[in-house]
């Protein structure tokens, strides 16, 4: 079997080794995948020795993206502009190539997954992290008329704006803090990290209305605080993240194999047990 595995800090939690076993088992691709917890400093020692050792990918976690992208001697377009790598593997000639596969996720459980259309629609994007800088490339893809990034520290939203403006095509992309939000939004993505904490960006609930659909990019046993939130105020659709945690999987599998997996059989079987 061919040797893939994710990295990070902890990783006992970890679901991609569930995953991608299921996704073997369905494609029947030779496909063994492990979790391994790198130590805080030796990420690219872990790396290095992963591959020194024939294995053939690595998916990469908290909080080792930015390194994962750093390290890598080439990197896809869409992880150049996502500053970040959730996925690494070796061409052929030995080079350790990054990829991110979070932003085709998220887009993918949106549109194909709950048929959630960002075409010309009004999008609130919290949060101007890594998480959101990684998504925000594919967002903006979709072409939304309009984009918003909200965040507690707004001059870090205004860099991510600037950034993606470039690729913001059809699309008004503008920053702001969270209380200057207003009127509905067509789509609303919980990209903080504020769920972590048990915590909801304070945004006024007059963003929500009953056509609302509400993305938490985190995703929890029960609700989020936020997604709990967006229904409280009448939101029309509740989503988490764990259709995005296996469509991120399911393009790395692709990236690596040539094989899609199918989704939605894998989706079921997380959310049932
Ligand atoms: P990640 O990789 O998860 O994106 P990050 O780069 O540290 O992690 O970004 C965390 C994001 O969650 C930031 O947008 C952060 O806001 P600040 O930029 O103001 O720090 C946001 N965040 C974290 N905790 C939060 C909280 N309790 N309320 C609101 N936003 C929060």
């Amino acid at each position: 079997n061919d040797l893939y595995a994710v990295v990070g800090n902890p990783i006992s939690h970890s679901k991609s080794p569930r995953i991608h076993s299921l996704f073997a088992a369905q494609t029947g691709e030779a496909v063994e995948y492990t979790a391994i917890q790198a130590p805080l400093e030796e990420f690219a020692e872990t790396v290095r020795e992963f591959f020194a050792k024939g294995g053939k990918g690595l998916n990469v976690t908290v909080p080792f993206k930015e390194q994962a992208w750093s390290l890598a001697d080439r990197r896809s377009e869409r992880a150049e502009k996502a500053g970040a790598a959730n996925t690494l593997y070796q061409d052929e000639q030995g080079r350790l190539v990054a990829d991110n596969t979070d932003g085709v996720g998220l887009v993918t459980d949106l549109k194909v997954n709950a048929g959630v259309s960002l075409s010309g629609g009004r999008v609130l994007v919290l949060g101007a992290g890594g998480a959101v800088r990684g998504v925000l490339g594919p967002l903006l893809a979709e072409n939304p008329g309009e984009l918003v990034v909200a965040n507690r520290t707004v001059i870090k939203a205004d860099g991510l704006v600037s950034l993606f403006r470039p690729q913001a095509v059809a699309t008004e992309l503008s920053a702001c803090g969270f209380e200057a939000a207003t009127d509905p939004f067509d789509v609303i993505i919980n990209g903080t990290s504020a769920s972590l904490q048990g915590d909801l960006p304070p945004v006024p609930a007059g963003v929500i209305s009953p056509e609302t659909v509400v993305y938490d990019m985190m995703y929890a046993a029960g609700d989020t605080p936020f997604n709990a939130w967006a229904r409280g105020q009448g939101a029309g659709k509740v989503l988490d993240g764990l259709g995005m945690l296996v469509e991120q999987a399911a393009e790395s599998f692709r990236v690596w194999r040539g094989v899609k997996p199918e989704t939605a059989p894998v989706i079921e079987e997380l959310r049932n047990h």
